[in-house]
């Protein structure tokens, strides 16, 4: 029987998008009929910020879970889907902005009754970022573990790093002491690779009729995919 999946989603610096893209590319590959949609803010922001001061106060802003305005979604994707996959960056321990602008919007229209399962791009933490996503979303049938991909640089430099990305500041620049602790920023391509084995292993439990909650999404996937795959795998 076919299946039909919407991946809507918001990304700032494009991490959690080509994590998406991956996972999309694998449903697909299983048979599965994927539609994406990216939430467009009604402002849009540029990456990087782009200054120190600009980086604190982002982060400060989005710990009080500020909200971002964003375009309504497509009407045509107003609709039912077998599988909504809600992807988005973890913003000071929380989900972001647009997304929390779109749960405001949708808990009771859109997103009500919906089966969710949450995919989540963050340097390090996301318990907190899911609780709220439950909490909010106690009308919808969302998923008992999110998909979790971290940054995979060691700490503190994955941390300044960070910073220092978001402030503008090309911390993995060749010509920089600081790359060789931080030589890229964001998700690897390891880590793409195993979105897109996961997108085939969801696609194909869906096809095969069986409930994805039967899928183990426990280890974060930057941490040890290989351990997610052969799981899942059997
Ligand atoms: C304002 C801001 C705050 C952030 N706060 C956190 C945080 O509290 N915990 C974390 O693990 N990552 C945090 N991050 C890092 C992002 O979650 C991470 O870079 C993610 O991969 C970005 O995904 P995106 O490119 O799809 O937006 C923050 C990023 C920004 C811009």
């Amino acid at each position: 029987m076919k299946k039909k999946v919407l991946i809507l989603y918001y990304s700032f610096s494009s991490q959690t998008r080509n994590i998406l893209n991956h996972i999309g590319e694998g449903m697909i590959e299983a048979g599965v009929e994927v539609h994406w949609e990216q939430l467009r803010l009604l402002e849009p922001r540029r990456f990087p910020i782009g200054s120190y001061f600009g980086t604190f106060k982002a982060m400060a802003t989005t710990f009080f879970r500020k909200r971002v305005a964003i375009n309504n979604i497509d009407p045509e994707h107003r609709c039912e889907w077998d599988l909504v996959i809600l992807g988005g960056p973890t913003w000071s321990f929380q989900p972001s902005g647009p997304i929390l602008s779109l749960i405001d919007r949708e808990k009771n229209r859109f997103l009500a009754g919906k089966k969710i399962l949450p995919v989540i791009s963050c340097r390090a933490y996301y318990a907190w970022h899911f609780r709220t996503l439950k909490k909010m979303l106690s009308k919808s049938l969302i998923h008992h573990q999110p998909i979790v991909f971290m940054h995979t640089i060691k700490e503190p430099w994955c941390t300044l790093g960070l910073f220092l990305k978001l402030a503008g500041k090309m911390p993995e620049s060749g010509k920089n002491w600081f790359s060789r602790y931080y030589p890229k920023y964001g998700h690897t391509r390891q880590q793409l690779e195993n979105a897109y084995l996961l997108g085939v292993i969801i696609g194909q439990t869906m096809l095969a009729g069986q409930n994805i909650d039967t899928l183990d999404f426990s280890v974060p996937v930057s941490l040890d995919p290989a351990n997610l795959i052969r799981k899942n795998c059997g």
